[in-house]
């Protein structure tokens, strides 16, 4: 496994990987969420390259950047055994040299649900994931379903972009209680660990209200509200069943849709969704 930072040496280590190659990007501390979709992409390429980046400009300014998790040790150790070939590790100042200022916004599938809520999140995600690609040339990249909307506005700029690679959608990986993993369930006290599983029971709840017919969107988002608030421990940020393709809140449910949620316990934020239909 080798490990660049610098431009030259990924495209020098780039240009000795044969074959088909797939790319994982991540912010590092990974879980078994990340590892499935190393997993997934070492079983569909020849060669799997791994980016370590914590982007600075997907977070907002009361976001948790310096307090983001890190432990780039720990990360190589679990990526070694997967037989990953490559991983890039590239710095702030690589990403964005100094005079930046070169952005991709991805218009109306970034301005709802997370995008609400955070402003600016998603032009910095479509920005370094547009970098990603320029400087690593995939065949294919992986991305989780954890994070519905970002998936949608990656796929949107990909197309929109005209790159030459295929986005592939990994299934959420959750913890037995149904937790869905994420680098930020470490910031949870065992109480509030306890509780999170309340963002699972909430999405179930809606579904099987779905399962049985239901198809009025106001019922479903009723369903996980109620839920939510049976949990003392869970601030309800937001819940949405919205269209799967536009991600418009939806009145009636017809085809496919989203039901996603954001709660907050104590000031760790938890995302989650299911995909109906
Ligand atoms: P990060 O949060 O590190 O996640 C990296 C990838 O792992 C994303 O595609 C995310 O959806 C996926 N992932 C996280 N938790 C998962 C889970 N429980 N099951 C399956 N997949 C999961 O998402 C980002 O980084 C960044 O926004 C990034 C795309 C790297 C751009 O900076």
């Amino acid at each position: 496994m080798e490990i660049v930072s610098s431009l030259l040496d990924l495209r020098t280590a780039r240009l000795s990987l044969d074959g088909t190659v797939g790319l994982v990007p991540t912010m590092g501390y990974l879980h078994e969420g990340h590892l499935s979709l190393v997993e997934r992409a070492k079983a569909e390429n020849r060669r799997v390259l791994v980016s370590i980046f914590v982007n600075p400009s997907q977070f907002g300014p009361s976001e948790d950047l310096s307090k983001y998790p890190r432990d780039l040790e720990r990360d190589l150790s679990l990526l070694r055994p997967l037989g990953v070939d490559l991983v890039w590790t590239p710095t702030a100042e690589i990403m964005y040299p100094p005079g930046y200022q070169t952005w991709v916004e991805v218009e109306a599938l970034s301005k709802g649900l997370e995008g609400a809520m955070r402003p600016g999140h998603f032009r910095g995600v479509g920005t370094v994931v547009a970098k990603l690609f320029n400087a690593t040339q995939p065949d294919k990249a992986y991305f989780g379903q954890k994070d519905a909307q970002q998936v949608a506005v990656i796929r949107r700029m990909a197309t929109d972009l005209n790159f030459p690679l295929e986005v592939i959608v990994c299934p959420t990986h959750r913890e037995a209680d149904g937790l869905a993993m994420s680098s930020r369930n470490v910031y949870l006290n065992v109480d509030e660990r306890r509780a999170a599983v309340v963002l699972f029971r909430a999405l179930s709840a809606a579904k099987e209200l779905h399962e049985a017919g239901e198809r009025d969107a106001e019922r479903l988002r009723a369903r996980m509200k109620e839920t939510l608030a049976g949990e003392p421990l869970a601030q309800a940020q937001y819940v949405s069943c919205a269209d799967y393709d536009s991600l418009e809140e939806l009145d009636t449910v017809t085809g496919k849709a989203l039901l996603s949620l954001a709660v907050y316990f104590g000031k760790t934020r938890l995302i989650d969704n299911f995909v109906l239909g």
